[in-house]
């Protein structure tokens, strides 16, 4: 049963004791609150609500993706607070990964932690593009090397993820600055859009708001259709309340991200009070100005009308206002650089807390002595994000982000009661009401968003999750250190492994 062995509480805030003021080898605790928002914001809004918003309205639900916005919206405000109870009672790096290996056992821990990082990996990546297209647009640039269209190799995308993990591994702080900077520009635009989009809504273009399902074009069905569909047999459809629902588990990818702010359990101040804080406002913040944005969006153009590419932008076009399209683009280059940044800083730590409990080989976990961070993991992964976001069309992938969230999501609400059953003695700054109905709501409405999503979607995923099998029944199970201990060969202190 040793698949199912969990890591107790105490060796796992113990190996977050290293940090602190006395220079030690762990991570610095240096952020509040607000910084946490911050970072929440940076690495969620982003290509989510300036390119989905499009694609999803004309191909799957009309102006109705409003609808599926403010869906997606409740799912993740559930699993947020499912993780923010976790997060204030097991403040520690690598968030759900943490969690469910205090609680659940190593391989659901494991399966968490591969999702995580497929989660953070692929989103940089898919960000990365989206940044890369949107200057290339504002600049006038080829396609060939910095979009999609006929792309060779995207020289924008490579470019934009070296620098920001080389300003990610040279230390938190500087992230943290140059991200609140730009999540400050994100929000603004938002609102801007928001404002200066009203004057251009018609209400003619929201009739009718979820358009009637029709069957799906080309009527393929197969691999795109959403794994409901398929398991029904229901013949292939687009729109109408199918629709809203399938984009609903698309634009869940706009949330992705969110749990970043528990990631950076290590490094706050006050977790107990300020990770809830920093989850709850990072949500609160995004739900409101997703549903604003998309029904301006919607507002302002026909669906069938809408651009898929830049619709934000093209929106202010078509009514006749570029001055404010080429303002937007500018704050979707900016604005999408805080996505990838925060992305790449928190794919880092996850390596880094599955590093340090030996799953995969501890020596790269080191810590910079003084930069504070985890700068081999970071600079391997960051080279390997770099590559793919340089070499992979990844339109298709951002669903796969999606799953990957919506799998570890679907474990973390599970596991706040179990942990509640097996360690009511800890302590709790924050406790999610109506437990155990609202985790187990929450990781149903996490699963049903995920048998919304498309076949092909599915497929890629088991084979991501096979991987991770194979890595770790060929290595993590027998070298962690819980492994090591077992076999009476107990491994040098944990935040020593690292050295
Ligand atoms: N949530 C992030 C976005 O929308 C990944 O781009």
């Amino acid at each position: 049963m040793s698949v199912l062995r969990t890591k107790p509480i105490k060796d796992v805030m113990a190996q977050s004791q290293a940090d602190g003021e006395d220079g030690g080898p762990g991570l610095k605790r240096r952020l509040g609150a607000l910084d946490l928002t911050g970072f929440g914001i940076g690495i969620v809004i982003g290509t989510g609500i300036f390119t989905l918003t499009g694609i999803e309205a004309k191909n799957s639900a009309g102006p109705g993706v409003v609808i599926s916005f403010a869906i997606a919206g409740v799912v993740a405000l559930l699993a947020a607070l499912c993780y923010a109870e976790l997060a204030s009672s097991v403040p520690a790096a690598g968030s759900a990964y943490t969690y469910a290996y205090a609680t659940m056992g190593e391989i659901v821990a494991w399966i968490i932690g591969w999702d995580l990082l497929l989660e953070f990996a692929l989103g940089a990546a898919v960000v990365a593009r989206g940044w890369s297209g949107y200057l290339g647009e504002l600049l006038g640039l080829p396609t060939t090397w910095f979009g999609e269209e006929g792309s060779i190799v995207n020289i924008g995308a490579i470019a934009i993820v070296l620098i920001l993990g080389v300003v990610g591994i040279v230390g938190i702080r500087e992230s943290s600055r140059v991200t609140n900077l730009l999540v400050l520009v994100k929000v603004a635009i938002c609102v801007f859009i928001v404002v200066a989009g009203l004057f251009f809504v018609k209400a003619a273009n929201l009739s009718p708001f979820i358009p009637p399902a029709e069957p799906a074009s080309g009527g393929e069905g197969g691999l795109q259709q959403p794994v409901t569909q398929a398991i029904f047999g229901l013949d292939p459809s687009v729109f109408g309340l199918a629709g809203v629902l399938s984009a609903a588990a698309v634009v869940f990818f706009a949330y992705t991200g969110f749990e970043a702010v528990a990631n950076l359990g290590e490094e706050t101040r006050k977790p107990k009070r300020d990770l809830p804080l920093g989850l709850l406002g990072t949500l609160g913040i995004s739900t409101v100005l997703y549903i604003a944005v998309s029904l301006v969006v919607v507002g302002m153009v026909k669906y069938t009308d809408i651009d898929e590419g830049a619709p934000i932008a093209s929106a202010f076009n078509s009514v006749g206002a570029g001055w404010a399209a080429v303002l937007v683009s500018i704050a979707a280059v900016a604005g999408l650089t805080s996505v990838i940044l925060v992305d790449l800083v928190a794919m880092g730590r996850i390596g880094f807390a599955i590093a340090r409990d030996g799953l995969i080989p501890p020596s790269i976990a080191k810590i910079h002595p003084r930069w504070g961070t985890p700068y081999r993991i970071s600079a391997i992964m960051t080279v390997g994000v770099a590559l793919l976001a340089g070499f992979l069309p990844l339109s298709a992938l951002a669903d796969l982000v999606s799953i990957g969230a919506l799998c570890a999501f679907v474990l973390v609400s599970l596991a706040v009661p179990i942990l509640r059953r097996r360690r009511p003695d800890l302590e709790r700054s924050f406790k999610v009401p109506f437990s155990p109905v609202l985790p187990i709501v929450s990781a149903l409405a996490c699963l049903y968003l995920m048998l919304n999503l498309s076949v092909e979607t599915w497929i890629r995923f088991l084979i991501w999750m096979l991987l991770g099998a194979v890595i770790y029944f060929g290595y993590g199970y027998r070298k962690n250190r819980l492994a090591r201990i077992e076999d009476g060969d107990p491994p040098v202190p944990a935040q020593r492994t690292a050295d």
